[in-house]
């Protein structure tokens, strides 16, 4: 209650005792409802952004030669997050003496996992990968970190017709563009050029998605068959379907991107509209494979184990059972930002993303970080 001096003499005492009558009759006044902890805005930024959400798998269907599809459901209490069709998710479970885990794109629509069904597809390659595929039984509870990534159509960024390259499960962001866009919650135009080997090699069914706003052009390498394109996605094939108001979006491996790039440069395609989802950091080649010694401090716990020069710090936490904290596994999103105490590391220049500060500080990615010596580092606790 705001309190008025006064400037007639002996004012000021008189209102001072009042004052005490005056809180009394406003305290009775006031309703004994609870005070509000938590505002509509703050629920919805938890929902948007829950951290990690609890799923399990409900769900494994084989999809090609080597590609299964695995469906997850929220485990009791938890629901799947709203996202962007384009963004991945990280899944972590222990296996064994390990704690695995790995980012995947989500191939449901951001409708389907509202309805807590979340869809991705599992390529056999790799330790998790093939872990989710030969071990992993439905019903075993996984860890999904919140949708992440900006490989999703931008209307400010990015024209209205969108030419999709895709290779292996590189397909699986455009998948759910696709269905995004059936379902009217994306407004582009999408022509997808997938290429594989063979017929057997396809992960999804062209024909399901054909239609308004999608095409669908599959690439054969190895084999010949009817309704399908035969060889590589070269400039010939390229310039069939892009021209000055496209944008090109690539999912695949590096040696995709390579043969593409080139293609599309002597088209003399504007490079600013080629947008590429970035690989996971993987092992270096060295000429000598060298063990350390890493320490390791998360808040008031120390481990301390055994990591090798040729791979990434996260590599080595992981095969020794220690959570680490981790979502892009490349080195751009910061979200493994961890201190160095002391050691020495090698960082390779295409996968350096720090800010200045944390060159000057010495904070490292421990996914795209690998060691050169015996290290202590600090890292992140994992709040699932
Ligand atoms: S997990 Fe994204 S930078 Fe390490």
């Amino acid at each position: 209650m705001a309190f008025k001096k006064s400037n007639i003499p002996g004012e000021d005492i008189r209102l001072a005792t009042e004052m005490t009558a005056k809180r009394r009759k406003l305290i009775d006044e006031t309703p004994a409802a609870p005070l509000v902890y938590e505002y509509g805005v703050n629920r919805l930024a938890k929902d948007l952004h829950p951290g990690f959400v609890k799923a399990v798998i409900a769900e494994k269907t084989p999809c090609s030669a080597d590609c299964w599809r695995i469906r997850l459901e929220p485990a009791a209490g938890e629901a799947f997050p709203y996202f962007r069709a384009g963004q991945f998710v990280t899944l972590s479970c222990r296996a064994g003496e390990s704690f695995l885990s790995r980012p995947y794109s989500v191939i449901s629509s951001p409708r389907e996992a509202l309805e807590g069904k979340l869809e991705i597809m599992v390529q056999r390659k790799g330790i998790f990968s093939t872990f989710l595929i030969d071990e992993a039984a439905a019903g075993t509870e996984l860890i999904a970190g919140e949708p992440s990534g900006d490989f999703y159509f931008d209307s400010i960024r990015d024209r209205k017709h969108i030419v999709a390259i895709a290779g292996g499960s590189g397909v699986t962001p455009f998948l759910s563009m696709m269905k995004a866009i059936r379902e009217g919650s994306e407004d582009f135009r999408l022509t997808l050029i997938y290429g594989a080997r063979t017929r057997d090699h396809i992960p999804f069914d062209p024909e399901k998605f054909r239609g308004e706003g999608v095409e669908v052009i599959v690439v054969l390498s190895e084999e010949e068959a009817e309704g399908y394109r035969h060889g590589f996605i070269t400039a010939g094939l390229l310039k069939e379907y892009i021209d000055c108001d496209t944008s090109v979006f690539m999912c695949g491996p590096d040696a995709m991107y390579r043969f593409v790039r080139g293609e599309l440069e002597s088209l003399g395609f504007d490079e600013t509209k080629i947008r590429q989802e970035r690989n996971s950091v993987g092992d270096r080649e060295v000429s000598e494979i060298k063990a350390f010694r890493l320490i390791v401090h998360i808040r008031d716990a120390v481990y301390e184990l055994e990591a090798t020069n040729n791979e990434t710090l996260i590599t080595a936490l992981e095969r020794a059972g220690i959570p680490a904290v981790v979502r892009c596994r490349n080195g751009v999103c910061g979200f493994c930002h961890s201190r160095v105490v002391n050691g020495e590391y090698f960082i390779a220049k295409e996968n350096d993303f720090r800010r200045s500060a944390d060159k000057k500080f010495n904070y490292i990615h421990p996914c795209s970080t690998y060691p050169e010596s015996d290290m202590e580092i600090d890292i992140p606790i994992m709040n699932p």
